[in-house]
């Protein structure tokens, strides 16, 4: 049987898309016939659909018409773009791209389904996320990005909308509408203004990589302390993102350590000189981060060391010299120099 295959609409309920451009549950583009709308961004709608040939369930994203006639173009130019450079990623970390077709005039673009929710409908349901996940989540965008980098291509709009979280717990990077090579096509600032490196707004277009990481570093930031850096009208977060420092206030019952806002501020970096370099940068940071907070958490649950004499005694082995293991032998030295303090403060002159 087909994985999924309880999935497949009902043969009946086929139809192409209809002369006026109708499209809805039932309508066929290409192989797949849509089944529901599961999502919609700026370039069109997203919809979860039924591939007859492969018998698997996957996504649609079809572009949305544009009234401009030149608008139309470019949107079309960006889509072809965006099919053409998803094909190349081929990483667990982006949604993988399966084909790309123009049925009745309508592009579309079929994908990996993911069924899991966007990074912003999982943040909308937990606006502060606990520090190592939100390491964790930055370090696999990172993942996701160093292929995309590898490739020479800048994302260009990483955001949590665009950031799905897999059942698998692992994150995957969509969306490649504005993806390209570092020097835009158009030369035009694109991109989401909270998540806009100064850079971009500076120079009005995304020719770095390090963009892309300013854009997780908006996320981690978000991630731990439930807020954006900058808010306000378009123009406002603009001049922020450029010129302005974020508000590092730690809200109220969140606890951070300082290691972990170290990598946010090195991310949000104005200077791409002084920012993290690359996305490979990010992963080490974020993963030594989990690790030095893994070790202080495993430091302060060990059980304290009784200081009763028998609890101290090293099991000696006689045949050989008995090494204590490191955490053992930490223990040992710790219950040691309480004993030599309670020693000295009861035999104190
Ligand atoms: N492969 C996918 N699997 C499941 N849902 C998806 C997939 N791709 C996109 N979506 C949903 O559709 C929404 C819009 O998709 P996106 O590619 O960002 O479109 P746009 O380019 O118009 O912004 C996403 O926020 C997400 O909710
Ligand atoms: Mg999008």
């Amino acid at each position: 049987m087909a994985p999924f295959a309880s999935e497949k609409p009902n043969a009946d309920s086929w139809q192409g898309v209809q002369g006026d451009g109708w499209i809805g549950p039932g309508s066929i583009l290409g192989r797949c016939q849509l089944v529901s709308q599961i999502g919609e961004g700026s370039m069109g709608t997203v919809w979860k659909a039924w591939h007859t040939t492969l018998g698997i369930s996957v996504a649609v994203k079809i572009l949305r018409p544009c009234r401009d006639r030149e608008a139309e173009i470019r949107a079309l130019q960006r889509f072809r773009q965006e099919a053409h450079i998803a094909s190349r990623a081929d990483h667990p970390s982006l949604v993988r791209v399966l084909d790309y077709g123009e049925d009745h005039h309508r592009p579309y673009l079929v994908m990996e389904l993911v069924r899991g929710p966007t990074l912003e409908e999982w943040m909308r349901q937990a606006p502060v996320c606990e520090e190592r996940t939100a390491l964790k989540v930055a370090g696999h965008i990172g993942i996701g990005l160093a292929n995309l980098h590898q490739l020479g291509v800048v994302h260009r709009d990483i955001k949590p909308s665009n950031i799905l979280i897999h059942p698998g717990r692992h994150v995957k990077i969509s969306d490649l509408g504005l993806a390209g090579s570092p020097v835009g096509l158009d030369g035009q600032l694109a991109g989401t203004p909270h998540y806009l490196a100064p850079e971009c707004v500076l120079r009005g277009c995304h020719d770095d990589a390090r963009s892309d990481l300013y854009a997780v570093g908006v996320i981690l930031y978000r991630l731990l302390l439930g807020r954006l850096p900058f808010e306000g009208s378009t123009k406002a977060i603009l001049h922020a993102q450029a010129w302005e420092r974020p508000d590092w206030t730690i809200p109220e019952g969140v606890r951070l350590d300082a290691g972990t806002l170290y990598v946010v501020r090195r991310l949000l970096e104005k200077e791409p000189l002084r920012r993290m370099q690359s996305a490979l940068e990010l992963i080490q940071a974020c993963r030594e981060q989990v690790h030095r907070l893994d070790r202080r958490e495993q430091m302060a649950s060990d059980t304290p060391v009784s200081v009763a004499p028998e609890s101290m005694r090293i099991p000696v082995d006689k045949n050989r010299t008995t090494r204590l293991p490191v955490r053992e032998a930490g223990r040992f030295r710790r219950g040691f120099e309480r004993v030599v303090r309670w020693l000295s403060r009861t035999f104190a002159p």
